[in-house]
């Protein structure tokens, strides 16, 4: 891995403003409600980086599936922690700041009866206990974060919201797809976040250069 890099950051955007995503959960619970059950909404990244971010978590030694207890920021319908559910882990949270992505989230879990523990949350408002996760996860969080319009310090608060709620050792799991790895390891430096490794997605190729579109970097977090 190179050492640090330039931050490219790019246009705010309304996936920044909260209403952006009361607006889209709103309409996500009609179409949940409408197709009795089926339709969960967005899979952000798609259902085959789920799959294997999830595969890869549940495959980490220092996690244990009974007694971990992990958070997913911003985990808007819950559908990762539903396919950790799946995996076998059982101290599932949830947190996000719209309401709404927690009733839609709600109802998905209550729909399959999988017993998942979801909450509003700000992270921002940097709320939590001091160590109280062995792992915190993040798929899209911080990318949504990153396009508020005072982005610096909106994203100053979310590292010191993980900082705080993860125990000295806790794993900081995240997949962007605005941001890079070297990117990821520039903000997120080795002093604090150990880099573990990545997750591989498949690699495409556009106008002869090569990439993924999105990025989980698993970090270990030395207090
Ligand atoms: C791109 S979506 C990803 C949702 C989910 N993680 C997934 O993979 O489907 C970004 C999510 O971050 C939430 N979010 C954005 N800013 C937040 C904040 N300050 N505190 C809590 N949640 C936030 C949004 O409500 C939205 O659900």
């Amino acid at each position: 891995m190179s050492g640090q890099e330039e931050i490219v950051e790019v246009q705010s955007s309304v996936l920044g403003t909260k209403e952006h995503w009361d607006d889209c959960y709103d309409r996500e619970i009609e179409c949940f409600d409408e197709s009795g059950g089926d339709d969960v909404g967005e899979i952000w990244f798609g259902k085959s980086c789920l799959k294997a971010m999830t595969k890869e978590i549940s495959q980490l030694s220092e996690l244990n599936k009974e007694t971990s207890k992990i958070i997913d920021l911003g985990c808007g319908n819950g559908m990762t922690l539903i396919e950790l559910y799946k995996l076998g882990f059982r101290n599932l949270y949830g947190s996000d700041y719209s309401q709404k992505a927690i009733d839609l989230a709600e109802k998905i879990a209550q729909h399959h009866e999988y017993s998942i523990n979801y909450f509003v949350d700000d992270i921002t408002q940097l709320n939590g206990e001091q160590g109280e996760y062995d792992a915190v996860l993040d798929k899209g969080t911080f990318d949504a974060i990153a396009l508020s319009e005072n982005r610096d310090e909106m994203k100053a608060l979310y590292k010191k919201y993980v900082e705080k709620v993860l125990k000295d050792q806790g794993l900081f799991i995240i997949t962007s797809c605005n941001y890079t790895q070297n990117e990821l390891t520039t903000y997120f430096p080795s002093s604090n976040f150990q880099y573990i490794k990545n997750v591989q997605y498949p690699v495409f190729k556009f106008g002869g250069s090569k990439g993924t579109s999105q990025t989980t970097i698993i970090f270990k977090y030395i207090r």
